[in-house]
């Protein structure tokens, strides 16, 4: 064992000096392993309920692992690290990794919703608090920030991420490495990002989940890589390799990806992991004959470590043995994750955020109760009001309420898919917020009124996703039966308040849909709610842009919460009866219909544009319903007004090198005070090549009182008209530009400079 690692071992103060070379430690390391401790270290296995504890300890023991992750528990953490630490040859520690995607023990809401909020504070905040929470649980790693780049609502991962938007998705990106890592990755406080899937998995073709992605570069430099990038100049320690192929070739097998794109051009020094068993399934994408060629392939182009997959440990002796993969190959990956390991702070303490027994907390739900109100901001802030017809929002805590719908009291869809450790105990309900808020002063009646959908094969399929036996429950009474029980509920209240959507399961890993409407059981539900004449207010939860043309028309508001997280119910409360004014902002456009997909706002320009109050004839259109989104990225209402001044540039001409301003005034017309997000968007009026009608290039959200003004103003540069032309070079091109700005991406007010 190396004297740095003895020291650790016996537990006495490591030797920090020969510790503070880190690429000479490494060598060091390096020149004592054998070929099989240095394979031990590629291998990132899954610790699975079921797995006997002492094989594990043996096999760690034994130097034949470098990392485990789903393994939570601080007593199993502990025993396998003594197991690498003071059993195996030479000490190394292994890191634990989990899925903490929107929160660990305390839920916030899931990507879609956080990027809603369109504030990097609470964001940076909410991940931050997870590395709190998650180290405090003995991890080291993150399999997050998930910053695919997504435009189509048919993939259920969409709501892992943060929409859209590639510039609003890379802000984000760098806001959640900032919060998972602190300023360090090596604090006991910090989990390394591991920041996924890279790459473009969001663009599955169809999205059917893990499918082809088939892509030009330019789009790819455009508009999907730039959130990788964003992670990894923020110093995400950490890369998810996607199981997708990209133009022909696997992501785990892909050279280009891996080394041009990834080492060469970003200069990335971290770990690459590979996605659950996407070594393997490089036999089945057809590009590897058998497991030999694809452990292979996958150490060639620069996979480090293995995920839940055994090809490398069975393949690699014998691909060395015979030369077909040489020993620096190997030294590349094994220097990553030994790299990743001292970044980590585990060669100075590998139990530092295990922690000693004695330090074990008699209750580990402590911090959960700490970090409440933390998770309430978010979930409110996160929240986008889609409707509010004559007013019906804010709702009179002095009101009978009928609350109804499969999602009012559903504390597991509450959290969402991806909750980590978060606990269905934990999780407030619509149904608890709202009778907290109505507590002494109106009344609250429930009824569940529908299934979330009654469609056998769906249900089988969310049965089988299960994570919890008692999660997809049916209730067994007829349909009209449950119906019948709502409208009685609803003819008796003021006010009916609908929590609708899809269950958590429905927009997960492999969830992709074909339909983007409320399941059946839920639409007959409120057909008969609208045919009381009772106001009707939707809470939507889901995980993905829905199709709600026939919502909109007869709802009368519409609050959209994504799945809110742990204190979801309160947040929902606190809009729904005005003790928060709603901010959100849709980070994705909302299609008519599927059809209509991909929406996208920021679409490349054609020759023969649709323009609104025109024939369409011969225009690039769909002739049987109306053209653009039902809700554009970027919307979202308030229980004030808010107007928006003309745009005045500070010059209408910027030399090479220059700034300009723009500025515009932002009033409060209401009477109450409230937030929202003032958009800035830049169109390229001529360019070599064809560019988006619009793009996002910077925003900012303000808290104005009522009947305050306040001027806005933004910096637009060089930086903010740059883009990739055919040759991929980031370039800025002379000519004319269009300023836009407003309060979401479609009612803009303008402005024209040109760049000489
Ligand atoms: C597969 C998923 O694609 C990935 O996002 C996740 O991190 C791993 N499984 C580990 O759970």
């Amino acid at each position: 064992m190396c004297a740095v690692l003895a020291a650790a071992a016996a537990s006495a103060a490591p030797n920090h000096a020969l510790l503070q070379d880190k690429k000479a430690f490494i060598d060091d390391l390096l020149g004592q392993m054998t070929l099989e401790e240095k394979i031990g270290q590629l291998r990132l296995i899954s610790i699975g309920p079921d797995m006997p504890r002492e094989k594990i300890v043996e096999e760690i023991a034994a130097g034949r692992i470098g990392a485990t992750f789903n393994s939570v528990v601080h007593v199993d953490n502990r025993m396998m690290q003594d197991a690498a630490v003071k059993k195996s040859r030479l000490g190394i520690p292994i890191f634990f990794a989990y899925d903490v995607v929107h929160g660990h023990r305390t839920i916030f809401p899931i990507g879609l919703g956080l990027a809603s909020s369109w504030d990097m504070a609470t964001i940076e905040r909410s991940a931050r608090v997870s590395a709190i929470e998650a180290s405090a649980d003995s991890l080291d790693m993150t399999f997050a920030p998930m910053v695919d780049i997504s435009r189509d609502p048919r993939w259920g991962r969409m709501s892992e991420g943060f929409g859209e938007d590639p510039y609003l998705v890379s802000r984000i990106a760098q806001a959640m490495v900032r919060g998972y890592q602190g300023d360090s990755p090596a604090r006991r406080d910090s989990i390394m990002a591991s920041v996924k899937h890279f790459a473009l998995y969001g663009a599955v073709e169809g999205g059917r989940d893990y499918n082809i992605v088939d892509m030009s570069p330019m789009r790819m430099y455009q508009d999907f890589l730039p959130p990788y990038r964003a992670a990894i100049d923020a110093g995400a320690g950490s890369v998810m390799v996607a199981l997708n192929s990209i133009n022909g070739m696997p992501a785990s097998a892909n050279t280009w990806l891996m080394q041009d794109l990834l080492r060469k051009e970003w200069g990335f020094t971290g770990v690459a992991v590979s996605d659950h068993g996407a070594i393997t399934e490089l036999v089945r994408h057809g590009v590897a004959r058998d497991g030999r060629e694809a452990a292979k392939l996958a150490i060639k182009a620069g996979i480090d470590m293995s995920m839940a997959d055994t090809l490398y440990w069975q393949e690699l002796p014998g691909l060395v043995e015979s030369g077909e993969v040489s020993m620096e190959e190997i030294d590349r990956s094994v220097r990553n994750v030994l790299g990743a390991k001292y970044d980590m702070g585990l060669f100075h303490d590998p139990y530092l955020r295990i922690g000693s027994p004695a330090d074990d907390p008699a209750d580990r739900y402590a911090e959960e109760r700490m970090h409440r109100a933390d998770a309430r901001e978010a979930a409110r802030r996160s929240i986008v009001l889609l409707e509010n017809k004559n007013r019906t929002l804010p709702l009179r805590k002095s009101a009978t309420v009928a609350l109804v719908g499969p999602l009012a009291d559903a504390p597991l869809d509450m959290m969402g898919s991806w909750s980590a450790a978060g606990r269905r105990e934990s999780s407030v309900t619509l149904r608890q917020g709202m009778e907290e808020a109505l507590r002494g002063k109106g009344r609250l009646l429930y009824a569940v009124g529908a299934n979330v959908t009654d469609d056998k094969r769906i249900v089988d399929y969310l049965n089988f996703l299960n994570w919890d036996e008692k999660e997809v429950l049916q209730d067994p009474r007829p349909p009209a039966e449950m119906i019948a029980e709502a409208v009685a509920l609803a003819k008796q209240a003021d006010v009916v308040v609908a929590a609708v959507g899809e269950s958590r399961g429905m927009s997960h890993e492999s969830s992709s849909r074909t339909r983007l409407d409320i399941p059946a059981s839920q639409r007959a539900l409120l057909e008969a709610l609208k045919a009381t004449g009772k106001p009707l207010v939707l809470v939507l939860m889901n995980g993905r842009p829905l199709d709600l043309q026939w919502e909109s028309a007869n709802a009368d508001a519409i609050l959209e919460t994504w799945f809110s997280g742990t204190e979801g119910g309160h947040a929902i409360a606190d809009v729904l009866f005005g003790d928060y004014n709603p901010s959100g902002k849709l980070p994705i456009s909302f299609p008519r219909s599927v059809g209509q997909i991909p929406t996208y706002y920021n679409h490349p320009r054609v020759g023969r544009p649709f323009i609104e109050g025109k024939p369409g004839n011969y225009t690039s259109q769909y002739f049987e319903e109306k053209n653009g989104p039902l809700y554009p990225f970027g919307y979202g209402l308030s229980y004030t007004e808010f107007a928006l001044s003309p745009v005045v540039l500070s010059s209408d001409r910027m030399g090479r090198g220059g700034r300009i301003v723009a500025r515009v005034n932002v009033a409060n017309t209401g009477d109450r005070g409230g937030e929202t997000v003032v958009q800035l968007y830049i169109r390229d009026e001529a360019a070599s090549v064809v560019r988006p009608v619009k793009e996002l290039r910077g925003f900012q959200k303000i808290a104005l009182a009522p009947g305050e003004t306040r001027t806005v103003e933004f910096e637009i540069g060089e930086d903010e008209l740059k883009f990739f032309n055919a040759r991929l070079e980031h370039v800025v091109e002379p000519g004319e530009f269009e300023v836009q700005i407003g309060l979401d991406s479609q009612s803009v007010e303008t402005a024209r400079f040109t760049l000489r």
